[in-house]
């Protein structure tokens, strides 16, 4: 039993060609002694830059970008985690610009915000990290839906704000049902799935009436997924035994 969680449609990406020329991003870029190609887009820094972009590709696009942060938040909720360690827990970034990043469970993730981006540009650049050897991260230009076909998914389920109303808990119970479920959350700032990924779900859920950051959702549903497999529960009881306790 193997949860599968995909932090879809991320605001991770280096910064588009269309404003590499921007005064801007060359300026930061040159700070940081890397191409324009080479960074990635951060609205904390490159707010100027992306109002141009908006003007480009459009408002409604360009909010949703630019958030390296929510990945890292939710990766550092889910990764250092029980379900992890267990060996039942995979994560998967699908970002905006359609290109899937693995994440080899092994990975000790930088708990610093620099370092974690420094390592994910590095990842983009290079295709996967470290350059030799065991791949920590490794990315590809593939289409999601084949993704989820060779690892065997059997059910997916999104979390949206627009979604059927569930108590996280039923929810978690629900994929304990399958053998390999996977779990869509919104790796976005504002905005809901498109339609694309919308297609790929069997069911999506809302799970309170306010709109909640992506590390709070993958972190409570990760939790309430270990409870309802009994890994919480597993875990205890070797940990009593081992110290002498029933
Ligand atoms: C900051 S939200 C994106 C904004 C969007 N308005 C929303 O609330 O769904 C990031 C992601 O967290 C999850 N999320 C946030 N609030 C949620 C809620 N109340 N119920 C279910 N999922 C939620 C969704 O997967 C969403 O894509």
């Amino acid at each position: 039993l193997v949860l599968t969680i995909v932090i879809a449609e991320a605001a991770l990406q280096l910064v588009p060609k269309e404003i590499q020329s921007h005064t801007l991003i060359r300026q930061y870029a040159k700070r940081r002694q890397k191409n324009p190609d080479e960074v990635l887009l951060d609205r904390a820094f490159h707010h100027s830059a992306m109002q141009k972009l908006a003007r480009k590709l459009g408002a409604g696009q360009v909010e949703r970008m630019g958030r390296p942060d929510i990945v890292h938040g939710t990766l550092l909720q889910i990764l250092e985690t029980p379900l992890n360690w267990e060996q039942q827990l995979r994560v998967i970034i699908h970002t905006q610009d359609d290109q899937v990043i693995t994440i080899n469970p092994k990975i000790r993730l930088p708990k610093n915000y620099v370092r974690f981006v420094g390592l994910t540009e590095q990842l983009l650049v290079q295709k996967r990290v470290p350059e030799n050897g065991e791949a920590l991260m490794r990315v590809e230009r593939k289409d999601l839906k084949q993704v989820l076909k060779e690892l065997g998914s059997d059910h997916r389920l999104g979390f949206s704000i627009l979604g059927k109303p569930r108590l996280m808990r039923n929810v978690a119970e629900e994929a304990s049902e399958f053998e390999n479920p996977s779990a869509f959350i919104g790796g976005f700032p504002r905005g809901h799935f498109t339609e694309n990924t919308r297609r790929l779900l069997d069911a999506v859920y809302c799970v309170d009436r306010e709109s909640l950051d992506a590390w709070v959702v993958a972190g409570r549903f990760v939790y309430d997924f270990e409870w309802a497999i009994g890994v919480a529960q597993g875990r205890i009881d070797a940990s009593s035994k081992q110290n002498g306790q029933s």
